[in-house]
């Protein structure tokens, strides 16, 4: 039988330790990459500059005095999309009028036609919101409470699935470093935790709006299991003595 524990990073064969690197190194990227699309989703939503609480919870918690499409137009992330003097007033005039479909024929719709739907069409950069026709406007006519839940499942499942792949992945290759055994359960249990923490609380924060905070913590575990998970190994497999 192999015996595993006798295994050292430090004396895998050259080429092992290359394609362990190689992928530590690109998912690291991989990781930076998803912090910058993170803060390009966010930073605006509440519309200040900045990833901040207030971010989080108008994302997962909403506005409950107004309605998505309000919010969202009238000091959010897509009022810069709305240059003329007028239009905005317009629209939001309308939906405190009921939003009926004639005024949104006549008043609404030439407006999102010209500002909007480039991004928010079938094919565009914003494709799961389209706003082509009065039935699809309709669905930000409602009071803005969060993210909807078909949006979190479809995040939540692609992210819990693939991030747990990967710290699949770096958790083997961080259980044959030399720290002690206690030290290596903790962190390769750390990320799944912070995992199911961190999407469970953007679920609940929809009624629970303070548990952003605990969503950044759970954040900011898996950052630090992360770094810890790659650079361990990088430097057991190249720097450490033998
Ligand atoms: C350059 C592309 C782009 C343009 C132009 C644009 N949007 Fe958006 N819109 C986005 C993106 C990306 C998001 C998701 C990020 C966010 O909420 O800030 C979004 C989100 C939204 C949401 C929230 C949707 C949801 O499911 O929560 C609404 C409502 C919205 N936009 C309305 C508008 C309106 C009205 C206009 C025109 C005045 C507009 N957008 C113009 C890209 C765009």
């Amino acid at each position: 039988m192999i015996d595993f524990s006798s295994l050292k990073l430090s004396q895998l064969p050259v080429a092992t330790r290359v394609v362990l690197s190689s992928a530590m190194v690109i998912l690291g990227i991989g990781y930076l990459v998803a912090m910058v699309n993170l803060y390009l989703t966010y930073s605006l939503t509440d519309g200040e500059p900045g990833l901040t609480v207030g971010d989080l919870k108008r994302a997962f918690y909403g506005r409950r005095d107004t309605t998505r499409l309000a919010a969202k137009i009238h000091g959010g992330s897509m009022e810069q999309f709305l240059p003329k003097p007028g239009e905005k007033e317009k629209i939001l005039s309308w939906i405190q009028d009921g939003a009926p479909r004639g005024g949104y024929e006549e008043i609404v719709q030439p407006i999102l036609m010209q500002n909007c739907v480039r991004c928010h069409n079938p094919e565009g950069l914003q494709r799961f919101r389209p706003l082509t026709n009065y039935e699809e406007v309709m669905t930000v006519v409602e009071i803005d409470r969060g993210e909807p839940v078909g949006l979190w499942a479809r995040v939540a499942h692609t992210h819990i699935q693939s991030i747990g792949l990967i710290f699949l992945a770096l958790g083997l290759v961080f259980s044959f470093t030399s720290l002690r055994e206690k030290w290596k359960i903790a962190v390769v249990t750390l990320p799944f935790l912070a995992l199911l923490v961190d999407f469970g609380c953007r679920y609940l924060a929809k009624y629970y709006p303070n548990l952003v905070y605990l969503m950044m913590v759970s954040g900011a575990s898996l950052g630090f299991s992360f770094a810890v998970m790659i650079l361990v190994p990088l430097y057991e497999m190249w720097m450490k003595r033998q």
